[in-house]
């Protein structure tokens, strides 16, 4: 009779080494225990049978213990979070062993830091949104060609991941509405991620963040406003700067205008190099009524404008497309 215990070992050894265990089941050896069945007299047919198929099942376990071991050894030798070899020389000016804040983290909440300061409250916006946000509460006609502008996405559902923070402006209105008539006032900025359907390049991304600012009073002004703004500005870049503004049209706000800074000789600028910052205004009337805001009684301002683009220029970053990347490269110098 066929030796099987020996044969036994050697294929179990094979196995615990072979790159490809499930190959070892496949061996010559196992064909031939089977072919020798017939040859064998009718009395120990049936125990060797049984034998050689003991053998593939304790074989087949085994392969099974080695393909888990061969998995779980891959997993951890890859390191996620690393495009390196992790087991080749670590980078120098690996950063700390704990890992560091996002610049996006870290500049939004340096945003938020100021507007607090400055006394208002901050709300992170929605990811996800319906259309009497984006449109219906900010004075959008249906059908009007300045939904354009706010090219987004949608889900089967009808959900909009929105374009702009403004789809919380309703929201800070609504929830601010008590306060108002108590005598207070409302000031709010609601910052987050929002997204737009472009054609990603070094200045346009499909997703961004933006900071939006919301203040109604019984006579704000639009003085009180380009004030707000400027000295936002002047404290995020620690100087000094000249603004301007020119008309520009948002169905939310009348008058609406855009908001530009001159780059600054420290930040790389020539005089008059402009930047348009942020879309700005005094809050229309129908988006105060929609809110249940008299708009007689009570002015409001508003204004929103790219967090990504103030952290270009304040680190001269010279493509948007890095800051959603996670190259650690890129990570790295924020340190
Ligand atoms: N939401 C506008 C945009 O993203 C900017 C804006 C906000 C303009 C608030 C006016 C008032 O283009």
């Amino acid at each position: 009779m066929t030796d099987i215990s020996g044969l036994r070992a050697q294929l179990l050894e094979r196995i615990a080494s072979a790159e490809m265990p499930r190959e070892v089941l496949k061996a010559n050896e196992i064909k031939e225990l089977y072919a020798t069945i017939p040859s064998l007299p009718p009395s120990e047919r049936g125990a060797f049978g049984r034998a050689v198929n003991d053998l593939k099942t304790e074989l087949e376990t085994a392969i099974a213990l080695r393909e888990t071991a061969m998995e779980n050894a891959a997993i951890t030798s890859i390191d996620v979070t690393a495009p390196w070899d992790v087991n080749g020389a670590l980078p120098e000016l690996l950063p700390t062993e704990n890992g560091t804040q996002h610049p996006l983290t870290r500049e939004i909440e340096n945003v938020v830091d100021i507007f607090t300061r400055m006394g208002f409250e901050a709300i992170e916006s929605r990811q996800i949104d319906d259309d009497y946000h984006m449109f219906g509460t900010l004075n959008f006609p249906e059908n009007h060609p300045a939904r354009d502008g706010y090219d987004t996405f949608r889900t089967e559902e009808g959900f909009i991941p929105p374009a702009h923070t403004s789809t919380m402006q309703h929201r800070i209105l609504e929830r601010g509405k008590a306060q108002l008539e108590n005598g207070g006032q409302i000031a709010a900025i609601s910052y987050g991620r929002v997204f737009r359907n472009e054609d990603v390049d070094a200045t346009h991304e499909h997703t961004f963040y933006q900071c939006e600012g919301v203040f109604v009073s019984p006579n704000a002004t639009l003085g009180e406003m380009l004030g707000t703004l400027r000295s936002f500005f002047e404290v995020y870049y620690g100087q000094k700067l000249k603004t301007k503004t020119q008309p520009g049209y948002f169905p939310f706000v009348e008058p609406g205008l855009e908001f530009a800074i001159e780059r600054p000789a420290t930040l790389g600028g020539k005089p008059g190099e402009w930047l348009e910052m942020l879309g700005c205004g005094m809050i229309h009337p129908n988006v105060l009524r929609e809110a249940g805001i008299d708009p007689v009684k009570y002015r409001g301002f508003a204004w929103g404008g790219g967090i990504d683009r103030l952290i270009m220029l304040k680190y001269n970053i010279e493509d948007i497309r890095h800051l959603e990347s996670a190259k650690l490269q890129f990570l790295r110098k924020f340190a």
